[in-house]
Parts: structure tokens; sequence; C-alpha cells
């Protein structure tokens, strides 16, 4: 590999990736990004001064802007570019539906008229839908309850009938709930760190009992880069953080780490319509192709605390913006 486009690399795992993809390779990185509300350019100033880095303004639903970038030529395609925040989507799924579906099948039609070796789709444990019992599989079947997780297992089916009719060279990702430096603060761990850092209260949907297993942005960025150079092309890989916890345990970690306490910093609130009770993963086919989580979560999870401490420079001026609409809109009169 030597030159890799990245879209959505100003996101959050996307942006975790290229910061890796450029200290820890010797590759050229091409980011291109629409720059819709949750990309900062910020997320990369660490390495975008790297002559090997180069950006491209543009939506991947822009057939011109695709073609702009990839004629670039790049050897590999790392597809990060998506609506992902499950909340936006039932208040309104069609930006989630136009970037999965139009995007994603213009990404795919460009690779394969510039013949790029490789495209790999960062997906979602999402995919799978509610995990009663047990952890999901590569082999289950995909059943996805909200607006996001279909759009993205439509993204997924996208990227394997371009393998299967096509023989393009696809991988696919499906990581499980991420946390760390750089999200934006709209995900449970952010806002509720940010919110308890300005001695806000945090909003629990229903009984607080749904359970989620995570997984540190380095991790995943890991197993993203771990995949596209070792996978098997045509797979998909898992890649779960192994740690299960619920929302309230969660929690009660943010209220310890910022001091705070439940009975004045926990509002209980209508839970989300649809909400996936549990995900879990079974990470064992990403394993035995050598990746493995590093950040145990215990630590992860305290150090991110101490990023958005330290880096309120990077936070404020997010929540004081578009974010304050959004913020009203989802929780006001919940
Ligand atoms: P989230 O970070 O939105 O990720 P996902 O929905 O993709 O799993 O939410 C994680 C969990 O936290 C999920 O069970 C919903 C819950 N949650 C709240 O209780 N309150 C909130 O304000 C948010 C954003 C999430």
């Amino acid at each position: 590999m030597k030159h890799v486009l990245v879209t959505g690399g100003l996101g959050f795992i996307g942006s975790a990736f290229v910061r890796q993809a450029l200290t820890e390779r010797d590759w050229h990185v091409t980011v291109l990004d629409a720059m819709t509300y949750a990309a900062n350019p910020a997320n990369v100033a660490a390495v975008s001064s790297d002559p090997r880095y180069a950006f491209v303004h543009g939506d991947i639903c822009d057939a011109a802007a695709v073609r702009q970038a990839i004629g670039r030529g790049v050897d590999a395609i790392v597809n990060f570019a998506a609506e992902t925040h499950v909340d936006r989507s039932i208040l309104d799924p069609a930006a989630f539906i136009r970037t999965a579906a139009i995007g994603t099948h213009i990404l795919l039609e460009a690779a394969r008229e510039h013949a790029v070796g490789r495209f790999l789709q960062v997906s979602t444990d999402e995919v799978y839908g509610d995990v009663e019992g047990g952890s999901s599989t590569e082999r289950d079947p995909l059943r996805p309850r909200s607006p996001y997780a279909a759009s993205k297992a439509g993204a997924d089916l996208q990227v394997l009938a371009h393998h299967a009719t096509y023989g393009m060279a696809v991988l696919i990702t499906r990581g499980s709930n991420t946390y760390g430096p750089y999200q934006y603060p709209e995900k449970l761990v952010p806002l509720f760190v940010t919110n308890l850092l300005d001695d806000q209260t945090v909003p629990m949907y229903g009984d607080g009992l749904q359970v989620r297993d995570w997984l540190h942005v380095e991790d995943h960025a890991r197993g993203v880069l771990h995949v596209l150079e070792h996978g098997t092309i045509g797979e998909a890989y898992n890649l779960g953080g192994g740690n299960s916890r619920t929302n309230r345990e969660i929690t009660e970690q943010l209220l310890a780490h910022t001091g705070r306490s439940w009975d004045s910093h926990v509002r209980h609130v209508r839970d989300r319509e649809g909400h996936d009770r549990r995900y879990s993963l079974d990470a064992s086919k990403a394993r035995a192709l050598g990746w493995s989580p590093r950040h145990p979560f215990e630590a992860g999870l305290a150090a991110t605390v101490a990023w958005y401490r330290d880096n309120e420079a990077w936070w404020r001026p997010i929540k004081s913006g578009e974010f304050r609409a959004y913020y009203e809109r989802q929780y006001a009169h919940r």
C-alpha cells in the first residue's frame, strides 16, 4: 500500500486512522471529507502538515469530488464517511440513507472505474441488531433496527455485492461502541463527560441497563489498519472491545471521575424509540488475524475524561454552536 484515500477522515474514528496511518506507516493519505457538523480539521492537526497528507473537501455522494480524490492515484479506499448518531437518525433519517446508500454506491463505482486495489468499508455492530444473549459473529444475519443501523447494513450489502459481482477486493470491519479523544459530544461518553465537567445533568434513557461493548478509538483504528493489510478479501471482521458495560456502570464511572453524584446529576428521561437493549461482538475472527485491543477499559475511560478536561478548547466551541439546537430538539421535551 502506498496511497490510501480515507473518506470521513476528519471524523472521530477516521481521524484516529489518519493519525496512525501517517505516523506508523510510510503511506500517503488523502482525506475526502464533506465537513458536515461532526467533522473537525483540529482532529488531524497533529499530522496535517506532513507532506504525505492531502485534503479534498467533498461529499462521497458527489461523483466529481470522488473522482478528483481517487484520481490522485490511490491504491486503497477506507470508507469512514457516514452519518453515525442513532438519535439523529430517528429525528431525520434522510441524510443517513443518502450518505450510506448513494455515497457508498458512488464510491464503489469510482473504485471499480479506477481499478483501486482494495476497498474497506467501516461498519458497525449495530447491523446485527439487538442481541439478547451470546455474541454476534460475522455469519449472523443482519437485523438492523434503527434508521442508522439500516443505512449501514445496506452499505455492507452493496460492498459484498461488488465483490460477488465484479470481483472487487473488498473488506468490512464492524466495530463496537467506540470512545476516546475527539468524539463529537453527542454520543454517550463525551456528552456525559462534558455535561458533568460543566456541572450539568446527564440524560439517561430508560432504566440505563442497556449494554454496549466498549472499544478505544485507537484500538478501533488499529483494527481497521490491520484488516486492511491482513484481511481475507470479501470477508467481514468484528472489532469488539470485549468490555460489556451497562450505561449505568459507565455513568457511575464518569460521575466518580468528575466528582459528581448520581442524585444531583443524573436525569432519567424517556427511552429512545426502538432502543436496542444489548450489543455484543464475537471478535475471535479479527483476533485470529492478529488484532487485539490494547487499552484496558477503565484506564482508557479515565484517560478520556482527562483528555476532555484538558481540551476544553476543542469541545467548548462545538457545544455552543449547531449542537445547541440539536440538544434542545433532542432533550428539551424528553
Ligand atoms: P450512543 O453513544 O448514542 O451509541 P449507540 O446508540 O450507537 O450505542 O449511546 C450509547 C448508549 O447510551 C445507548 O444505550 C443509548 C444511551 N444514551 C443515553 O442513555 N443518554 C444519552 O443522552 C445518549 C446520547 C445515549
